[in-house]
């Protein structure tokens, strides 16, 4: 277990808490915007503090100057699925657990799907890189999505994907329902840290941070809220400082 928690010490504070910004969508939505120049806003949310980014295997290279060193790499390991997909369950593995290692990953991300037509297969999936993640000492941290939108932030749902997470080896958890005054269920029924997932927008990034914390997230793993907006550096300093605390 000691290549797990040498790169989970990267990924948290001594606090257990972090700060994660998710720069992974192009892998399924394009360049949008805030993602034209990867190098350049990697560099902006790491001067802003960011403990971790999440990057595709793709975008390592031209990157790596700009993070190395500064911040903890998280890759994302499933996808092949674009927005394109009527399919929105439908993922596959698209980078080795070995070749994470290789590209000096502190932890690798992988979807899992809940309620939907490709739920067995994303979850046998999901336990499929567990087994390698166990094997090379990488962590694996998984995004739970329930496949019904009209779900994405229903806590009972989330609860049980965050839990079957767990019982398939994560070591952590990502899900959205921050906002949600129920979300303490979430880590409530899931022992390992929850990273809360961010959406589309919210009124107050720095506020949802905050009361997610308090009600048990060990933090956050925001995207579009954050490279979207004018100033990445800033909203990552805002992020911070509510995650772990002033002069964090
Ligand atoms: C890419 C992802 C993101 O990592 C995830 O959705 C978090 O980003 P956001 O805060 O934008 O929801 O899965 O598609």
């Amino acid at each position: 277990m000691i290549g797990k928690t040498t790169r989970l010490a990267r990924l948290f504070r001594e606090d257990g808490r972090s700060v994660v910004i998710a720069l992974d969508h192009g892998q399924f939505n394009g360049a949008m915007p805030g993602l034209e120049d990867m190098p350049s806003i990697v560099l902006r949310v790491v001067d802003g503090g960011a403990d971790g980014i999440i990057l595709n295997p793709g975008a390592l290279e031209r990157s790596a100057a700009s993070y190395a060193g500064r911040c903890a790499l998280i890759v994302r390991v499933t996808g092949a699925s674009t927005d394109a997909n009527p399919c929105f369950d439908y993922h596959r593995q698209i980078l080795t657990v070995e070749r994470a290692v290789a590209v000096g990953a502190d932890a690798v991300i992988a979807m899992g799907f809940l309620g939907g037509p490709g739920e067995a297969a994303s979850l046998a999936l999901l336990a499929e890189i567990g087994e390698s993640c166990a094997r090379w000492g990488m962590p694996l941290v998984a995004e739970m999505l329930i496949a019904d939108p009209k779900k994405f932030h229903d806590v009972p749902s989330i609860a049980l994907g965050a839990r079957v997470a767990y019982e398939l080896g994560a070591d952590v958890v990502k899900a959205y329902g921050g906002g949600e005054p129920t979300f303490a269920d979430i880590p409530r029924s899931c022992p390992v840290p929850v990273l809360v997932a961010g959406g589309a927008k919210s009124e107050n990034l720095a506020e949802m941070a905050r009361q997610a914390v308090k009600r048990g997230a060990a933090g956050v793993a925001f995207g579009r809220t954050v490279f979207g907006t004018a100033n990445p550096t800033d909203a990552v300093r805002a992020l911070v400082e509510a995650v772990h605390g002033k002069g964090g």
